[in-house]
């Protein structure tokens, strides 16, 4: 693997799976791997779970790591031609640049704006970490996509699933603020790769981008889509059309008790942060179905399985 910003930079995502368990039974098995190696983490955006597991990651593995909070540097340009006489201070070009020379990995997340579709859609700051980093680069999240948290949610599954092939729906849910479709965006690209029955389902109003929803079949009824589930993995997102609104919802698809019991006694996901009681209630999130903190412990072993594999080729 030679950067990690989708499942398409991943040749095989069911053996990266298997890694990431191997790396949770055993997570100091490779504290060599990373000896004089440092990985630089850079956040545009704020973290709680992916900037801990992260760096905790990378210290199993034996890297010593950087955070970088852009908004305690300099504001950076990411457009090129631009007479930078205005708020930013210095070009990703050189930026990029020069933190490769301290880095063997780069990881960056930077979230959406939520105004230009096509601008986001682009996924302009992991692009031009991309293009202008020496170093191989992996998503924190994008403006499009999240695949550190779609691993760990594909190894959870494979942890706690019942039968070969379980059914697994991926369930809008409300919320107080716009949020960015990243989550979901990667969780059906993922998911479309799983030994799963993916099943989506939104509001009317709140379509994903084609490219990701693929031939996933969409319900709009959610209690339909319930039946038969074996995991409910719940996230808010904004609309793509009208890009980052949130129409109105005549129903409520906050995840309760009463739906859960539709279901075929299926586990509750989430990628946390979660609004309790807007996006789900307190009794499904504290239940015994409730894999929300399995889940995120598992961002450690994705983020490692990550590393390792970029280590293996640096
Ligand atoms: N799920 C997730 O990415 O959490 P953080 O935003 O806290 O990193």
């Amino acid at each position: 693997m030679k950067q990690f910003t989708s499942v398409h930079d991943v040749s095989d995502p069911f053996q990266l799976v298997q890694e990431a368990l191997a790396l949770k039974a055993q997570p100091h098995a490779h504290t060599d791997l990373g000896r004089n190696k440092t990985v630089i983490l850079v956040f545009f955006n704020p973290s709680l779970r992916t900037r801990l597991s992260t760096e905790l990651a990378a210290k199993n593995l034996g890297c010593n790591v950087m955070t970088l909070n852009v908004a305690d540097g300099w504001k950076l340009e990411f457009a090129d031609g631009t007479v930078m006489n205005a708020g930013t201070a210095e070009h990703i070009r050189e930026a990029a640049g020069v933190m490769s020379q301290y880095a063997d990995i780069l990881a960056v997340r930077s979230f959406p704006g939520l105004e230009d579709k096509e601008k986001d859609y682009a996924d302009q700051i992991m692009r031009a970490f991309m293009e202008h980093a020496t170093v191989p680069v992996v998503s924190l999240e994008s403006a499009i996509r999240h695949p550190l948290q779609s691993l760990a949610d594909w190894v959870t599954i494979e942890e706690y699933k019942r039968r070969k092939r379980p059914k697994v729906v991926l369930s809008w849910a409300p919320h107080p603020r716009a949020l960015p479709q990243a989550v979901s965006n990667s969780f059906l690209e993922w998911m479309q790769q799983a030994p799963v029955d993916l099943v989506l389902t939104h509001p009317k109003g709140y379509e994903l981008d084609p490219s990701f929803v693929g031939d996933t079949p969409v319900i709009y009824d959610q209690e339909e889509a319930f039946a038969d589930a074996e995991f409910i993995y719940t996230k808010n997102w904004s609309a793509v059309y009208p890009y980052g609104q949130k129409p109105e919802v005549e129903k409520d698809w906050q995840i309760t008790e009463a739906k859960m019991a539709l279901t075929n006694k299926a586990f509750f996901m989430h990628c946390l942060p979660v609004r309790r009681n807007v996006v789900v209630s307190d009794g499904v999130i504290e239940s015994p179905k409730s894999l929300v903190l399995p889940q995120a412990g598992n961002r450690l072993y994705a983020a490692q399985a990550v590393l390792k594999s970029l280590l293996e080729n640096v």
